[in-house]
């Protein structure tokens, strides 16, 4: 079996789990203080809005909605220009990614060596188009022009690693073990879940004939 091909790092820097986004967007957190800094560092600089953008995402992998306002009035601008340049540039996300990122090569090469049926099987497997994730937040599909293996097409990287001759077949085994991961942790959190439930409700329990509604932490009651 062909080894995968260290070839890109960008994504990388795209792991932050769907769970995050929440924290991520709320005023004091980690990451906003980080988009803070990052906006403080550029504040005032003349043409600093794309570097500044790439800053934040490269650090946190998305633009928070809320950090627009601030990015403005540090560099001087409209609400509406900094808008109009994060959405004009696919690059640039507004939401966290989901945990892993698979990019499937859309170019030349890659087509005319069946990427076209290995996208659909992608997108099918996965339930969603590019620039979109799985349900579970697993998996986020992108496109991408070339990673410099079209001797080797049709090409895909995961998290950065590419992996090239991909066939249907070999995709599902690369995808399993992320998607199986995703499914386990979700299994994981409604477990702890039904278990702090379990633990924070009244239980009903007989003792001697008598029915007694048990309360965690507040002793027995007769009922
Ligand atoms: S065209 Fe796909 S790797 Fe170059």
């Amino acid at each position: 079996m062909p080894e995968p091909v260290p070839a890109f790092t960008r994504a990388a820097t795209l792991a932050i789990k769907p769970a995050d986004k929440l924290a991520a967007a709320l005023p004091g957190s980690a990451d906003s203080c980080t988009t803070a800094a990052l906006i403080a560092a550029h504040a005032g600089q003349a043409g600093a809005l794309l570097p500044l953008l790439h800053a934040i995402q490269d650090k946190l992998g998305f633009i928070a909605p809320g950090s627009v306002g601030d990015i403005a009035q540090a560099l001087n601008l409209s609400r509406a220009e900094v808008h109009g340049v994060i959405t004009y540039y696919p690059h640039f996300r507004t939401v966290a990614p989901a945990r892993h990122t698979l990019e499937v090569c859309r170019a030349e090469s890659c087509q005319a060596l069946g990427g076209d049926a290995l996208a659909a099987h992608v997108q099918q497997r996965l339930g969603c188009d590019f620039h979109g994730a799985d349900a579970s937040g697993a998996v986020g599909l992108e496109a991408v022009y070339c990673l410099g293996l079209c001797a080797q097409s049709p090409a895909v990287a995961i998290d950065g690693v590419a992996h090239a001759r991909m066939t249907p077949a070999r995709m599902d085994r690369l995808l399993d073990p992320l998607l199986a991961e995703a499914a386990k942790v979700d299994a994981n959190a409604a477990v702890a879940q039904a278990q702090a439930s379990s633990a924070a409700a009244p239980r009903n329990v007989s003792v001697d004939g008598r029915h007694l509604l048990q309360a965690p932490h507040r002793g027995q009651e007769a009922v």
